[in-house]
């Protein structure tokens, strides 16, 4: 914290190694180091600063994924960092808390930056949820789960993902950059916040002894109330927080098992894309001692609804085979959409291709009005900023713009499949 209260946080992307296998090193990049980057943690209410050098030798940019905060400081393509310079975005955390996360935005070249290993989590805390009876104690009972897919060789050295229509697949999981990953849990309750930072592929997680995934919040903040379900989706980009109740000495895993049912949505092509294959995420092994845990409170967060009637623009997105959005592929030159500051908007996101995509709107957090006509299911009914499209499918979102205003400078909405973006299925809207 400097002398005026700002809370500043240095990141330095750079390129290192890491030895995802004791002994053979791979090269990769990293914030501040080897592979991925710090876990940044900050307060409601606090103004930050971070300071970002870009140590490597082309330009590169950090966005912050799920963020509500001034265009110029998104880190989007328009604010790109190049080689040797630096850049410090400052703003007000002014969001519920939530488990968002940072990565570079580099227009062409996202796809490549996220899976060197640019990538990390951005907690928001807040008054609200502290005050909760949950796990939040970081890395003891509240732990960061990156899930990332990667290649390694027969010498444990990481390659590259091969490219299916999807975009680059690897054939094994790292979590939080490690390789066959574990953890010891001590307490009878822990909090898992799972990131899929994967650039293509999406995961159905549950748990190997069938016990339900107990969700408790996804990408904005808490849902109202917990919800069991017997597997979270996550397409690239989501997050989801889940609880998970253990008793002394068990062990039990995190899995993403792809059912035909699952496979059937993550689409036709899923042979080819990956959609079939099923991984071991993460083991969980429990002491055989355990602190109790306190009951997880009955209601979480309040999320009033949008009222529909307020709606002063409806905007259509289509989604087509040739990676554009309403026919056009990204122009950094060209201004798709204004929106005018602090009025609701009606997005209705159409996938109109028979593969899943992942929409993504940058500055806010909205919420899913319906899906084909229909209610969400409750997984869905809290606050995103990244949505699965499934094949042939139309979302209505619904979505507040509010505080910043910029003509100049736009934001960005696309997909979260990373090849797709870089490949264009990406559009800019300005704030007015
Ligand atoms: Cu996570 Cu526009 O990105
Ligand atoms: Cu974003
Ligand atoms: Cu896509």
């Amino acid at each position: 914290v400097d002398a005026d209260g700002t809370r500043v946080f240095a990141l330095d992307a750079q390129a290192g190694a890491t030895e995802f296998e004791p002994g053979e090193s791979s090269d990769t990049w990293g914030f501040n180091g080897r592979y991925l980057g710090p876990t940044i943690v900050a307060k409601r209410g606090e103004h930050v600063r971070v300071d970002m050098t870009n140590s490597l030798d082309e330009p590169t940019t950090v966005h912050w994924h799920g963020m509500h905060l001034p265009a110029e400081m998104d880190g989007g393509p328009h604010q790109m960092v190049e080689p040797g310079g630096s850049w410090s975005p400052e703003w007000d955390i002014d969001q519920q808390a939530a488990t968002l996360w940072y990565h570079p935005h580099p227009h062409g070249e996202t796809e490549d930056h996220v899976s060197r290993g640019l990538a990390g989590m951005f907690l928001v805390q807040d008054d609200a949820e502290a005050a909760l009876a949950l796990p939040r104690e970081y890395g003891v009972d509240d732990v960061p789960v990156i899930v990332q897919d990667t290649g390694f060789s027969a010498e444990g050295e990481q390659e590259a993902n091969p490219r299916g229509y999807a975009g680059g697949l690897g054939d094994e999981l790292i979590v939080n950059g490690t390789r066959g990953p574990y953890l010891d849990v001590h307490d009878e309750v822990v909090r898992l916040r799972l990131l899929n930072a994967s650039t293509a592929r999406s995961y159905a997680f549950a748990w190997s002894d069938g016990r339900p995934m107990e969700l408790i919040g996804t990408d904005g903040g808490l849902l109202e109330a917990p919800v069991e379900l017997d597997h979270v989706r996550l397409s690239p980009g989501e997050r989801a927080e889940v609880l998970l109740r253990v008793t002394p000495g068990e062990e039990v895993v995190l899995q993403s098992r792809m059912t035909p049912e699952i496979a059937a949505l993550v689409g036709p092509v899923a042979a080819t894309n990956g959609g079939t294959d099923s991984f071991d995420v993460l083991q969980v092994r429990a002491a055989d001692e355990l602190d109790p845990a306190p009951a997880v409170p009955e209601q979480l967060n309040s999320i009033p609804a949008f009222d529909e009637a307020e709606v002063v623009t409806t905007r259509t997105f289509e989604l087509n085979d040739s990676f554009e959005i309403n026919g056009e592929a990204m122009d950094m030159g060209r201004i798709d959409e204004t929106v005018t500051v602090g009025t609701l908007e009606r997005w209705v996101v159409e996938n109109a291709t028979s593969v899943p995509h992942s929409f993504h709107v940058h500055d806010v957090q909205f919420r899913v009005a319906s899906i084909d006509g229909a209610a969400p299911p409750p997984e869905l009914a809290g606050w995103k900023d990244t949505i699965f499209t499934e094949p042939e499918t139309e979302y209505e979102l619904l979505m507040r713009f509010e505080d910043y205003s910029d003509p100049d400078t736009p934001y960005m909405y696309h997909c979260h499949l990373l090849w797709h973006e870089d490949q264009g299925m990406m559009g800019q809207f300005a704030v007015v």
